[in-house]
């Protein structure tokens, strides 16, 4: 990004507005091809600001079609207009007045997905980040609060149900078969926190009665037909809603809590003021339509959304630099809720991965950003996983510094001292340094300065006495942050060979040690215990306590016992998961060798076994990671074809090495009845997994056809399939197989996406001319975000073999395919676009190739800023 491109927005250019927004009137009229609007805003000069200071609203393809001050219309000369903005000038000096602004909106023409936009019939909002400027003009940023008064005006066929933020005032009926909604949202917001909903819906309703005594009426509405899917996610809310209240304190605040399930939505979810809008995928399910993964997605973004009501939206972000302030503290604490009502070590392992595999390549490429940026050119291009998901590990970090009891005063103070505001990560931290008592000065860093850093940890022991030497190092990436070193807290454990953790009172240098945490605060530090009975495995970095890449050379020995031994069921799985990464990764280079990879690949299958786990935790132990993770490792020169053939090497000779256990873990296990529950959930996960081991192993697919047929619930319907279709792509048990599955779902848009994402995915020489195929298939329609992502981003981003092929013809129709896209809705081609990334560390012939692709995107004639912003990025 060039500093002085014109169009570049600085954080340190903040300033607060000149006038005051309090109190938003809306009255929206929906008619079949167009609806206006009518905003009467009560605005007023911020005190002390300059009175010759001009209003300049925010637009975005707007059309103006009235306006008047207190009542009376504007004269010619006192405003100017475009699509992008409303500019008044001579406003009254102080006092409040009421801006009336009359805009005609077309919702049906809306492929942007942003604004007011129709999807099945249904009228509905997305304003996140910058949407409410396509609905009318305004001060549109996270800054300006105001109270809202919405009035909904509709025809009553075709939008009997209609919503808005805040608690329904009265409704009623009108004259030619309209009627209407009045809704008040008495807690000031921001304008990206403004929903409204119109449709024919169904509902599922409950209720829950908060610790304060409130009854709050809880709604799930879906499309027609489909509110039985959405008990699962009415049972997630209310134990989000009873979590938050135990863990944090924090009651809801409102009459209703309303969720809309809607099939056209660029994201997961949106957290607006009591009416949260889904996409859909995240709300309905059933055992026979949804995997496990499923249910865990949906628990996960039901739980997060209603998380943001006080991470969010009673505390909003002062700019949208700021965003980690509310996505990264409320992804913290889904992980939470997870956590304590499931596994905690199967959640941090699964959570870690995730951090691994999205974050970390972002992380380490041309999209290299801080977790606060300082400049962005498109701020929807910013909802990234080092933003919410490196944004969690900062707050889990400060977590781990202060302990559980000072993190929790910290955080009611934060919510005690900033509650109605608009905050910065500056004033979050300073709750944490008041309430811990300790400076945060090396930790806040971490915000500032992005790329993962590399924790270098050394061994030495004689004599009872053992020194570990730590050091950090942050190498300067695209981003060209700084490289200072950062308060990282080390999380370790002693392990004796009786499995126990030692006992063990260090000393330290340049680094403290407490309650088995090693704060390293300089470029480096040592440890040392002594009077040890043995020499001890150590078990470093355990519940990944922070975001760093790990260097620390400790014998295969050592990490084997680790595996097996430590009391800690994320140091298992860590010590682990480092072997089978660096195995696989010298596998992807110089090809795999089945002596090399035996010991580790035992250990795997051992672990898979180990009956000693819960299920979940077996299953992660055997699973191995994904050719993109594997690239990463690689590093240099990468061989996307390579690395492909030597993780498919390495699952045929983990199923002979599994050999009898494997076949007894499919046997025992065939014919369980579904639940949702964590161990049924686990031993599904481990079966499936080992399912691809055995039939790769036996190079027979009759394993996973008869699975296929005989399947009680999607997960392992989808599992054997996936097994058919990526493994014995060529068999006709296959293509029957495939046939059956569309023709059984082919009215369920969710299902049909994973039949569609499945094939995307499948790694095999035709894959590309199937792609093709499937984007020709009547089903396929680009404009719908699910569906785009699950056919260009199952191929872009889960086929490494046929992206990238050698020839290039993968990367030219995923460009292709995205330019088009590009016409219709920029944030989800920019989004899939990021699929470029890792670019760079390809080996050269494929690296021009994708270099040449690229630059033919950035030249393209009616390139969005969104698609402009990742593709320049990606190429600098
Ligand atoms: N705040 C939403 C969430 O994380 C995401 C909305 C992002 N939308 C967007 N257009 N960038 O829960
Ligand atoms: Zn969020």
């Amino acid at each position: 990004m060039h500093d002085d491109d014109e169009q570049v927005i600085r954080l340190e250019d903040y300033r607060p507005t000149d006038f005051l927004i309090h109190e938003v009137d809306l009255l929206v009229c929906l008619f079949e091809g167009r609806a206006e609007v009518r905003a009467a805003l009560t605005v007023e000069r911020r005190p002390g600001s300059p009175e010759a200071a001009s209003l300049s609203l925010d637009g975005d393809e707007l059309t103006l079609t009235s306006l008047a001050l207190d009542g009376e219309r504007l004269p010619e000369g006192s405003y100017e207009v475009s699509p992008e903005a409303l500019t008044l000038h001579g406003l009254p000096a102080s006092g409040r007045f009421t801006l009336s602004i009359g805009t005609t909106l077309e919702p049906e023409k809306n492929t942007k997905l942003m604004g007011l936009y129709r999807t099945r019939g249904v009228w509905c909002t997305q304003c996140e980040a910058e949407g409410f400027r396509r609905i009318t003009y305004f001060l549109d940023r996270p800054d300006v609060l105001a109270t809202y008064r919405v009035r909904i005006e509709a025809p009553r066929a075709a939008a009997p149900v209609l919503l808005a933020n805040g608690n329904p005032v009265e409704s009623g009926p009108l004259e030619g078969g309209r009627h209407f909604a009045l809704w008040h949202d008495p807690h000031p917001k921001p304008s990206y926190l403004f929903a409204l909903v119109a449709g024919d819906l169904d509902v599922l309703k409950d209720d829950f009665t908060t610790a304060g005594g409130r009854k709050v009426d809880l709604a799930i509405y879906t499309e027609k037909g489909l509110s039985a899917r959405s008990v699962y996610a009415m049972d997630a809310l209310k134990r989000s809603m009873a979590w938050d209240e135990r863990r944090f304190g924090r009651e809801y605040d409102l009459d209703v809590f309303n969720i809309v399930a809607v099939s056209d939505f660029n994201m997961g979810a949106m957290e607006n003021k009591g009416l949260n809008v889904f996409n859909h995928k995240y709300v309905l399910l059933d055992p026979d339509t949804a995997t496990d993964g499923d249910y865990a997605g949906v628990e996960t973004v039901i739980a997060h959304e209603y998380f943001h009501n006080w991470t969010g939206n009673r505390i909003t972000c002062r700019d949208w630099f700021q965003l980690c302030l509310k996505e990264g503290l409320t992804v913290y604490r889904d992980q939470e809720f997870t956590a304590d009502e499931r596994s905690r070590a199967v959640k941090r392992i699964a959570s870690v991965q995730l951090l691994k595999s999205q974050q970390f390549p972002e992380d380490q490429g041309p999209l290299q950003h801080p977790v606060r940026p300082t400049r962005y050119r498109e701020i929807n291009n910013f909802y990234t996983a080092t933003v919410y998901d490196k944004g969690a590990e900062l707050v889990r970090m400060i977590a781990t510094i202060l302990g559980p009891e000072r993190f929790r005063a910290g955080m009611d103070l934060y919510f005690e001292r900033h509650d109605g505001e608009a905050a910065t990560i500056e004033d979050f931290l300073l709750c944490f340094e008041e309430a811990g008592g300790r400076s945060l000065e090396r930790f806040r860093l971490w915000y500032a300065q992005a790329g993962t850093p590399t924790l270098s940890v050394r061994e030495t022991y004689a004599d009872g006495r053992l020194t570990l030497s730590l050091s950090q190092r942050l190498a300067r990436g695209a981003a060209g942050t700084g490289t200072e070193p950062m308060h990282m807290p080390v999380r370790f454990g002693l392990v004796g060979s009786n499995g126990a953790d030692m006992e063990a009172v260090p000393r330290a240098e340049g680094a403290k040690a407490e309650d088995g945490i090693i704060h390293l605060l300089e470029e480096k530090g040592e440890v040392v215990f002594e009077g040890l009975p043995e020499r001890p495995l150590v078990s470093i970095l355990r519940d990944f306590s922070a975001p760093v890449t790990l260097d620390f050379p400790q014998s295969r020995e050592d990490r084997l016992a680790l595996a097996r031994l430590d009391p800690d069921a994320f140091g298992r799985w860590r010590a682990l998961a480092d072997l089978v990464g660096e195995t696989l990764a010298d596998a992807g280079r110089t090809g795999f060798s089945p002596a090399d990879a035996a010991p580790v690949l035992q250990a795997v299958a051992a672990g898979a076994a180990d009956e000693a786990l819960e299920p979940s935790l077996r299953a992660q132990m055997a699973a191995l990671p994904g050719e993109g993770e594997i690239a990463r490792l690689v590093g240099q020169d990468v061989d996307p074809g390579r690395v492909h053939r030597a993780r498919i090497a390495a699952m045929a000779e983990l199923g002979r090495i599994g050999g009898e256990s494997f076949a007894r873990l499919l046997a025992e296990g065939a014919g369980e009845p579904f639940s949702p529950a964590p161990d049924s959930v686990g031993r599904r996960a481990l079966r499936n997994t080992i399912l691809a081991f055995v039939s790769l192993a036996a190079g027979d697919a009759s394993r996973a056809e008869r699975q296929f047929a005989g399947a009680t619930n999607m997960t392992d319907r989808l599992a054997a399939l996936a097994v058919l279709a990526h493994h014995f792509p060529r068999e006709a048990a296959t293509r029957k197989a495939l046939e059956r599955f569309h023709d059984t779902y082919a009215g369920d848009d969710l299902v049909l996406d994973k039949w569609f994402m499945l094939q995307a995915s499948a790694a095999h020489e035709d894959a590309l001319a199937d792609v093709e195929r499937l984007a020709a298939h009547p089903a396929f329609k680009l404009a719908n975000p699910n569906r785009a992502r699950a056919l260009i981003g199952g191929f872009a981003s889960a086929n490494p073999l046929a992206f990238h092929r050698p020839d290039g013809a993968g990367y030219r129709f995923v460009a292709r395919m995205l330019t088009e896209l590009d016409r219709l809705n920029p944030q989800t081609a920019a989004r899939l676009a990021t699929a470029f990334r890792s670019w760079r560390s390809l080996e050269p012939g494929r690296r021009e190739l994708a270099a040449q692709t690229l630059r033919a995107i950035a030249q393209g004639k009616q390139i969005s800023r969104d698609l402009k912003d990742i593709v320049d990025r990606s190429l600098q």
